[in-house]
C-alpha cells in the first residue's frame, strides 16, 4: 500500500443504492404463522410490513444495491478499490460477500475487500474502516454495503423475533474529502449475550467429545434488555460524537438510526432533546434489516430529495455483539 501523505480528514458520500425484496410479509401474514396480532406488533414496533427473501440472496441483492450507489456516483467498476460489506447473513463462512461482490461487479484484482460483522452496527463500523484504509492508502474510492437476509436466521416458530426482522440491502460510494467532517465513535458490550446467534457447524471431528453437538443457527433476544442497551448507548454514543465535533443536537439536519422499533428512535429524540422529524423512519414497511437498514434508509433520503449537500448527519447503529456506533458527517 502507498500511504498518503495529506491530511484529507473528512468522508463524502458520492452515491448510494439499495434493494429489498418484492415479497412484502404484512404482520396479518404473519398472525397465520405465530401467536401474534397486526395491534401488539404495530403498537410495540411501529412495523406494519417487511420484505422477506424469495428468489433473493445477499449477492443477487447486496450487487444491485452497489451497482445503483456506483451509477449514483457517476464512477465505473473499475474505480472501486476497497470493498466493505457489514454482513451477519453471507451464504459462506468464506469467502466473504465483499469477495464475491468483487468477482459479480467485475472489479480489479488489486481490491481490498473483506467482511465486517458488527450485526446491526456493522454499518458505520464498515464506514469508519473505509475512511481509515482510504487515509492509509493511496485507494480513492470505497464501496460500502450494507447487506442481510435475516429471514434465513430466523425462528418462524418464536413470535420474540420473527415479527421484527425483514431482508434489505443498502450501498454507498465514498472518497475522502477535504471539506467534509467525518467523526467516529464506537463501543461493545461481548459480557452481554441477550442478543445472539449460533453458528451452525455439522462437525464429524473424531478427536472431539462434542462432534454430534447441533444447535439451531436462529437469533434468540431478550427484547426489553436490547431495548434498554439501545436507548442508553444511542444517548451515549451520540453525546460523545457531537461533543466531540462540538455540534448541539438541534444542528444536525438529519438522525439516520438504526431502524429497529420505532419506540427506541422516539426514545432517543427525546433523550437527545432534537426534533422527531429530524429522525428518519422508514420501519413500517422494511422492519429492521440489521447492517442494511442505515445505508437503505440513506437510499430512500437521497432518492426523495430530502438531502440537501451541507446537511449535518449522525448515522447511529446498535445491536448484536452488544455493539454500537455512531457517525457525525455531512452531505
Ligand atoms: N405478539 C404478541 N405477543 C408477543 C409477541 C408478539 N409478536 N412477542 C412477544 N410477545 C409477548 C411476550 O411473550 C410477553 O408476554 P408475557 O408478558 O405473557 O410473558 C409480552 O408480549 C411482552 O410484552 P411487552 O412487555 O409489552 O413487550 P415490550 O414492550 O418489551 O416490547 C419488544 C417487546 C420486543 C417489541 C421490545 O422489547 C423491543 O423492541 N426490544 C428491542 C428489540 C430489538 O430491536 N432488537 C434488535 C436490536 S438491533
Amino acid at each position: 500500500m502507498i500511504y498518503r501523505g495529506d491530511p484529507l480528514t473528512g468522508l463524502k458520500i458520492l452515491g448510494t443504492g439499495s434493494c429489498v425484496p418484492n415479497h412484502s410479509v404484512t404482520n396479518q401474514m404473519l398472525e397465520t404463522v405465530v401467536d401474534t396480532s397486526d395491534d401488539w406488533i404495530s403498537s410495540r414496533t411501529g412495523i406494519r410490513s417487511r420484505c422477506i427473501a424469495n428468489g433473493d440472496t445477499n449477492l443477487t441483492m447486496a450487487k444491485a444495491a452497489a451497482e445503483r450507489a456506483i451509477e449514483a456516483a457517476g464512477i465505473k467498476n473499475s474505480d472501486i478499490e476497497v470493498v466493505l460489506c457489514a454482513t451477519i447473513t453471507n451464504e459462506y463462512v468464506t469467502p466473504s460477500l465483499s469477495c464475491l461482490l468483487q468477482r459479480e461487479l467485475g472489479l480489479n484484482e488489486e481490491v481490498l475487500a473483506f467482511d465486517i460483522n458488527a450485526a446491526c452496527s456493522g454499518f458505520v463500523y464498515a464506514l469508519n474502516t473505509a475512511h481509515s484504509l482510504l487515509q492509509k492508502t493511496s485507494n480513492k474510492y470505497a464501496l460500502v454495503v450494507g447487506s442481510e437476509v435475516l429471514s434465513k436466521i430466523m425462528d418462524f416458530t418464536d413470535r420474540n423475533t420473527c415479527v421484527l426482522f425483514g431482508d434489505g440491502s443498502g450501498a454507498v460510494v465514498v472518497k475522502l474529502s477535504r471539506r467534509m467532517p467525518f467523526l467516529f465513535n464506537s463501543g461493545a458490550r461481548g459480557d452481554n449475550l441477550v442478543l445472539n446467534c449460533p453458528a451452525i457447524y455439522e462437525s464429524n471431528n473424531p478427536f472431539s467429545q462434542n462432534t454430534n453437538e447441533k444447535k439451531a443457527g436462529f437469533l434468540q433476544m431478550d427484547g426489553s434488555e436490547v431495548f434498554r442497551f439501545a436507548v442508553e448507548s444511542i444517548k451515549k454514543s451520540i453525546m460523545a460524537l457531537l461533543e466531540k465535533a462540538q455540534v448541539s443536537p438541534e444542528e444536525i439536519d438529519h438522525y439516520v438510526l438504526h431502524q429497529a422499533n420505532s419506540r427506541i428512535i422516539c426514545t432517543a429524540a427525546k433523550r437527545l432533546g432534537a426534533p422527531i422529524e429530524r429522525f428518519f423512519m422508514n420501519i413500517e414497511k422494511r422492519g429492521n434489516t440489521s447492517a442494511a437498514s442505515i445505508p437503505i434508509a440513506l437510499d430512500e433520503m437521497r432518492t426523495s430529495g430530502r438531502l440537501k449537500r451541507g446537511d449535518k448527519l449522525v448515522l447511529s447503529g446498535f445491536g448484536g455483539g452488544l455493539t454500537y456506533g455512531s457517525v457525525y458527517m455531512a452531505w
